[in-house]
């Protein structure tokens, strides 16, 4: 984490900051006539009838409201998807752009199954930048969350501004404008656009009251505003299309706010591992970071869930990611290292998908080492690999089987793994 910025502690909180003192109103949220001559706005990210648990709304008091801009022209198409595929597929990274090149430039469509105009499914983006945005940019499909695998990034938002480098995630709210600064001379990574309900914390059952990520270490800004009355392209993505417009100021001029629809941020260092002390090992949702649910309860539309550094000691037992066949469609990615699931082929930076109900597991190598190894108390470590897992089927992108960086002869990973029968 590299935070330089007070930050607000805790996730989904109500929390109220100011940049000038005053500016917040009391007890009311829509003062005829605000303080310093601000405009009040509510801004959110649920329906307004929600459960109370699940509401997601701030308000905010700013130089403009958001209503004043000119109409927006559509800037490029959808990027397309290929047909669906049963294939188990893998990607090598991205190769980081030789022109001048921003977050919204970036940003390259690998995977999808919604588009966002239906409120469920998600979409899988890589990123890779040489330059910081002057646009400011917000997305209409969906909510972001980011997961830099290489440069720190500066996120400059209408609530303020939240620092995020490699081992950390951001979420951005959806609809919520910000401009993302490099911080280094190149950034690249990975992003999970969420359509449907909002990320939020697993329940943790029989766990208990701590565990896994806990509340207090999701970190938001504090109030920070620019009064800059320069022309400012804003960009949307709406339903998959991207759309401009030129604002005469900057839209990040909220000098105060209160509610709990705040972008985030969350080192991942902090995560709270969980695992067997006996035998076998729990099911990977024991990793859940953070969960976008369905109407279905346990049926999630995205669960964002991390393989960190941690010990392994269970006994007479096949430590590595059994083989395994399942209903939920898993994007994994990798941060740095190497997965325990995959001796090589899986890079950093790099992408697999294993669809609905395909056979995946660990590969020849690490099976046959963890059939032969000799259990004593082990630890993983100097690795974070990641996945989002999401219950409708993903279909690849066209740039994502076209485009170069699909390896082919996947499937020779497990070809080697015969029979080995005896009576
Ligand atoms: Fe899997």
């Amino acid at each position: 984490m590299d935070t330089a910025h007070p930050m607000l502690s805790g996730f989904g909180n109500e929390f109220a900051s100011e940049a000038v003192p005053g500016a917040l109103p009391q007890g009311r949220n829509s003062p005829q006539r605000p303080a310093l001559g601000l405009y009040a706005e509510q801004f959110s990210a649920t329906p307004f009838t929600v459960p109370r648990r699940d509401s997601r709304r701030t308000w905010m008091y700013r130089l403009r409201p958001s209503a004043n801009h000119p109409p927006y022209r559509k800037l490029s198409g959808i990027q397309p998807l290929a047909g669906a595929n049963p294939n188990r597929l893998r990607w090598n990274p991205m190769a980081l752009p030789d022109a001048p090149t921003d977050f919204a430039a970036g940003l390259v469509t690998m995977a999808a199954n919604a588009t966002g105009a239906t409120a469920e499914g998600v979409s899988i983006h890589l990123y890779a930048a040489n330059r910081s945005m002057e646009r400011i940019f917000w997305n209409a499909d969906g909510e972001m969350l980011i997961v830099p695998q290489q440069g720190r990034l500066r996120l400059a938002t209408e609530l303020g501004v939240l620092d995020v480098a490699p081992g950390a995630i951001a979420v951005i709210p959806r609809g919520l404008r910000f401009r993302v600064e490099l911080r280094d001379k190149t950034a690249g990574g990975y992003v999970c656009e969420n359509h449907g309900g909002v990320f939020r914390l697993p329940d943790l059952g029989p766990i208990g009251a701590n565990g896994l990520a806990n509340p207090r270490d999701f970190l938001s800004p504090v109030a920070w505003f620019e009064e800059r009355d320069d022309p400012t392209e804003v960009v949307q993505k709406f339903c998959g299309e991207l759309w401009g417009t030129t604002l005469d100021h900057s839209p990040l001029d909220v000098v105060a706010w209160h509610g709990n629809c705040a972008p985030y941020t969350y080192d991942l260092d902090r995560f709270n591992t969980i695992g067997s002390i006996s035998f076998d090992h729990p099911d990977p949702s024991i990793f859940t970071v953070l969960t976008a649910p369905t109407d279905t309860p346990g049926r999630a539309n995205c669960d964002f869930v991390i393989f960190p550094p941690r010990w392994m000691v269970a006994e007479e037992t096949f430590r590595p990611p059994w083989f395994h066949r399942n209903i939920m469609n898993e994007c994994m990615g990798l941060i740095r290292g190497v997965y325990d699931g995959k001796a090589d082929g899986f890079l950093p930076g790099g992408l697999s998908l294993h669809g609905l109900m395909s056979a995946h597991g660990p590969d020849l190598a690490t099976t046959e080492r963890a059939m032969a190894a000799n259990l004593a108390p082990h630890k993983i470590d100097g690795t974070l690999a990641f996945m989002f897992e999401t219950s409708q089927v993903l279909l690849p992108s066209r740039f994502a089987m076209e485009g170069g960086l699909l390896q082919t002869g996947y499937d020779a990973v497990w070809s080697g793994l015969g029979k080995k029968f005896t009576r």
